[in-house]
């Protein structure tokens, strides 16, 4: 297959820390250009990752012919302006997480989609990591009995008000940084949408964006998950998946490591010491090569893209739906 041209959009961390040397890995990924609204940090950042271009505004990467493809990690208003954009451009679109705002610009999406016949995804690396395609085989098989209950939580300390993250405007907040991967891991393993939620949500006095958020779901096969996630406490992250005869606990959900194997926790539940616990290691997965390395196989016709924007748009009504809950104080329907 003939390797996919990239583009990048913008000197993001997660971009030159993790997603563009994950990327690289892959023999199907070119990674052509990166673009910054400075010309010097788009330098800086083409020398240090060895890039070959390097474009002083987000506009002439996208007016390059040569990238047929584009990584979008802005912060996260800026996701569907410059994705619609990049689309216009006639690029495919690998967009972070949470795709949009809302729900509603979310379809946006869809609309230009269909009109162009590119493709765009959100890069929800989760679900392209080896560990959750295993916890999904081991659920589906029965090796927990049937599925009760799921039980999430994702955590980390952050209090620097100039943080993406701390500003409301710019899609700011824990719930739509972190909380949308125990909503994405649920309905990826049920392979079910959530019927009803009810959240509470505590914000930030001045800032006004939500530091912790715990919520409940609840799906029509009788599922319900609950998780927690929080900008302002200790770094944690579990997610654990409880059936009628056993259990699994994913050791590292979310930020699994790239060098060592993931581990997953089965538990048979005879011994509440632990001594009916299972440690299955799922092999060494760089979750962004393999991110990287679907969506190109997709540009290439080799392969669906892993989320559809279906699937984007559904995460982002139960987003929605956690704020929504919060106003009014209740139970929102789906
Ligand atoms: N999938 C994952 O594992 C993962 C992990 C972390 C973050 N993310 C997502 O990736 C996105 C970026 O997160 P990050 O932590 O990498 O953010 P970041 O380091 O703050 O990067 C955001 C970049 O956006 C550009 N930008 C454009 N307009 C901006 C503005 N008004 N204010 C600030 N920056 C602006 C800047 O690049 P230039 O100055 O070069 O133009 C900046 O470097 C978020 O959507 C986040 O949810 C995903």
């Amino acid at each position: 297959m003939k390797p996919v041209v990239w583009g990048i959009l913008s000197t993001a961390r997660i971009g030159t820390v993790q997603v563009i040397p994950g990327m690289r890995k892959s023999k199907l990924v070119d990674i052509r250009g990166i673009a910054s609204r400075s010309l010097d940090k788009a330098e800086a950042a083409a020398r240090e990752l060895g890039i070959p271009r390097a474009y002083g505004s987000y506009e002439e990467l996208l007016a390059d012919p040569e990238i047929e493809a584009v990584y979008n990690p802005l912060p996260n208003h800026l996701h569907v302006p410059l994705t619609l954009k990049a689309l216009a451009a006639g690029k495919h679109v690998l967009c972070e997480k949470p795709i949009a705002m809302n729900a509603a610009e979310a379809r946006q999406l869809v609309a230009a989609r269909d009109r162009t016949g590119l493709i765009v995804e959100e890069a929800f690396m989760v679900r392209h990591a080896r560990q959750w395609k295993r916890v999904r085989e081991l659920v589906a098989s029965g090796a927990i009995g049937e599925l009760r209950t799921i039980q999430g939580f994702f955590s980390y300390y952050m209090d620097d008000p100039a943080n993406i993250r701390s500003v409301p405007e710019w899609g700011g907040g824990g719930v739509l940084d972190i909380g949308c991967y125990p909503i994405v891991t649920s309905r990826m393993v049920t392979g079910l949408e959530p019927g009803r939620i009810v959240a509470a949500v505590r914000r930030h006095a001045d800032l006004k964006v939500d530091w912790l958020a715990s919520a409940i779901m609840e799906f029509p096969n009788g599922v319900i998950a609950s998780w927690t996630c929080s900008t302002q406490v200790a770094d944690y992250q579990r997610m654990h998946f409880v059936g009628t005869k056993g259990r699994i606990e994913v050791e590292i959900p979310f930020n699994a490591p790239k060098t060592v194997p993931c581990r997953l926790l089965i538990d048979d539940g005879s011994d509440l010491h632990g001594g009916g616990i299972r440690i299955e290691e799922v092999p060494v997965c760089d979750h962004y090569a393999a991110q990287g390395e679907d969506f190109s196989r997709a540009v290439r016709g080799e392969m669906a893209p892993v989320t559809s924007l279906e699937s984007s748009v559904a995460n982002m009504r139960v987003l929605d739906a956690v704020f929504e809950s919060e106003r009014k104080g209740g139970w929102v329907k789906l």
